[in-house]
């Protein structure tokens, strides 16, 4: 497995270095949020590590707090070589850039992994730095992760969320996720719908479903090629 990581890590990085602008690379989608920005999004690749730590410090103390549930400012190598070195199958990783700049610094990212005791459960964490927040780019990766989980016969999406996290906890439940609530932490799980009618007819639940709508083709031709 890890051979195999690190041959693909290799490849990546060679078809990387062949200089492709946005409209030319298919691994690169190009969506706008809801004020117009465009973004690129794309599957996280081992040359993500240094833009992985530059979006740790683009956060705020509450948004790291949130994400990582510890005050670091900093990720250590170990937490970056595991968020950038992702399978796609049972660790899956998308990384959102931005669009303007050509180093495309990142402006967010989702992840859902797998876990051992129920293989149909992958527990979802994501983060958008704040001066992207509230322009509609978590729903667009929360969009992606869920396609990217139905692809793999994932059928729940888990997410722990801190108890004073409620911007987030009241989002996923009005998308229909629930669960519980124990020593301070919210597990909620969001079942994953093959069939989008059973999304809750919430005002969240309506624009998380345009955004499956939005993503789809694009994931599914990536998805299938890649
Ligand atoms: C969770 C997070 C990724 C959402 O990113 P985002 O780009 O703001 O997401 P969106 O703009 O798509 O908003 C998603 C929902 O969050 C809620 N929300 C976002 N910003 C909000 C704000 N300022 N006030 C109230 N609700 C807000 C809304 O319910 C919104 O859905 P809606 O616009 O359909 O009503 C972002 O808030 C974040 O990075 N938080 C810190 C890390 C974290 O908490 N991660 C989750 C635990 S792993």
């Amino acid at each position: 497995m890890i051979q195999a990581i690190v041959r693909r890590c290799a490849l990546r990085l060679m078809t990387q270095s062949l200089d492709k602008t946005p409209h030319q690379d298919p691994k690169l989608l190009q969506f706008a949020l809801r004020d117009g920005t465009q973004v690129l999004l794309r599957a996280v690749i081992c040359d993500d590590r240094e833009r992985i730590q530059n979006g740790m410090a683009a956060l705020s103390s509450e948004s790291r707090y949130f994400r990582f549930f510890t005050s670091a400012t900093r990720l250590s190598d170990q937490q970056l070589r595991y968020f950038s070195e992702v399978d796609q199958q049972s660790h899956v990783a998308w990384i959102a850039l931005d669009s303007s700049d050509p180093k495309h610094p990142g402006l967010g990212i989702a992840r859902f992994t797998r876990t051992n005791e129920e293989p149909t459960v992958a527990e979802m964490a994501f983060v958008v730095i704040d001066a992207y927040q509230h322009r509609g780019l978590g729903t667009i990766l929360l969009a992606v992760l869920y396609l990217m989980a139905e692809a793999r016969r994932i059928q729940v999406l888990r997410a722990i969320v801190l108890g004073e996290n409620t911007k987030v906890s009241d989002w996923l439940c009005s998308l229909g996720a629930a669960g519980s609530y124990e020593r301070g932490e919210y597990r909620l799980d969001l079942t994953v719908h093959r069939d989008r009618a059973l999304l809750p007819r919430t005002p969240a639940g309506e624009n998380f479903r345009r955004a499956i709508e939005a993503v789809q083709p694009a994931i599914r031709r990536m998805d299938v090629s890649s």
